[in-house]
């Protein structure tokens, strides 16, 4: 057993409390490889913001948990080296059992959520609740999630949105215990969030995805004042990305996400946690498309995956100084 205190961790309570206060959200970005981990602390630092690295249970397979949590650990030594040593939180993503979520708080983890989403109300209150028991003596928190996101989401595919419903947070949240809520008001995993038939058109033909449902967040808002909201399904699918891919061999179609100044407004709001995976997903792989198109003889790792990084650490800083307003502020 190894607290995330010895290892120079936080957890998310005060940087959320800031982060209400102040009106932005803390970046939480994905990471299951050393690129990523390196760009995320990299732009964090340069930009001074605080952070949360998310490990997902997929990430934990890939990448193995006990190298992930040592490379967090390294994380906080290498904030330091750059100059700066920012707030780091070591995040479960998407926790699926009280097992995981314990094992995780076990090893170093500061802050796990555990997704009961799926689960009907009663169970997703009593699983919630066991979790927040063992995490709290450890002085962890948790983020639990009322509403299902459409999509994809721990390989449980939903067609249509469930929005969260404002009639449940008060109760959930106070029989639960938990730090934060992530909700549902039409945010989704991946990189096809809209289908083209649901967007309408600009002048110059661009799609606009419909707006997110800030009437439901306001709603929740007026329930639980002050209280942590989380977004998940929060990347915003950059289209120079996506053609860059297409140029260089890929077949991406119909890559629509969350417009950014949906997400700046969310984040001026309790929304205080923002979470972005599959932007990070495309910039790596049009980055590493292009060096292989360009120089098809490359077959030095750290030619491509270099690039990879910098692509990366450029998209992380835009994110903590344009989207999510958290510059600045670690
Ligand atoms: O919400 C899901 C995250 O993007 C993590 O994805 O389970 O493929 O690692 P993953
Ligand atoms: P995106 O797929 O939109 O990046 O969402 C990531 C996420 O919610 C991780 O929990
Ligand atoms: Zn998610």
């Amino acid at each position: 057993m190894v607290s995330y205190k010895e290892l120079g961790l936080v957890n998310s309570k005060e940087l959320f409390k800031k982060a209400i206060k102040g009106k932005y959200a803390i970046p939480a970005f994905n990471f299951n490889n050393m690129e990523q981990l390196q760009a995320i602390i990299a732009a964090c630092v340069e930009t001074k913001s605080p952070v949360i690295l998310q490990v997902s249970s997929g990430a934990r397979k890939y990448a193995n948990q006990t190298l992930l949590r040592y490379m967090a650990q390294g994380a906080v030594e290498y904030a330091k080296e750059l100059g700066y040593a920012i707030p780091i939180v070591l995040h479960l993503d998407h926790g699926d059992s009280f097992e995981l979520c314990k094992d995780c708080i076990n090893m170093g983890f500061s802050s796990v959520m555990i997704d009961g989403s799926h689960l009907p109300y009663e169970e997703n209150i009593a699983l919630t609740k066991k979790v927040v028991e063992y995490a709290h003596k450890h002085d962890v928190t948790v983020e639990g999630e009322l509403g299902i996101l459409a999509g994809v989401e721990d390989d449980v595919m939903a067609e249509h949105h469930t929005y969260t419903r404002p009639d449940e947070v008060v109760d959930f949240v106070t029989r639960t215990g938990v730090d934060s809520l992530a909700i549902s008001i039409g945010t989704s995993h991946g990189a096809n969030k809209f289908t083209p038939e649901q967007c309408t058109r600009d002048k110059n033909g661009v799609l606009i995805p419909p707006p997110l449902r800030f009437d439901i967040l306001e709603e929740i808002e007026k329930r639980i004042p002050g209280f942590p909201i989380v977004l998940h399904g929060s990347s915003s699918v950059p289209q120079e990305y996506v053609k860059t891919i297409n140029k260089y061999g890929g077949n991406l179609k119909d890559s629509i996400g969350i417009p950014e100044d949906q997400l700046r407004h969310a984040a001026q709001s309790a929304v205080c946690k923002i979470n972005i995976d599959s932007d990070g997903r495309l910039a790596m792989t049009a980055a590493v498309r292009e060096v292989f198109a360009k120089n098809p003889a490359e077959f030095d790792p750290r030619k491509y995956l270099g690039p990879a990084r910098e692509e990366l650490k450029k998209l992380y800083m835009h994110k903590t100084k344009y989207v999510l307003g958290s510059a600045g502020k670690a």
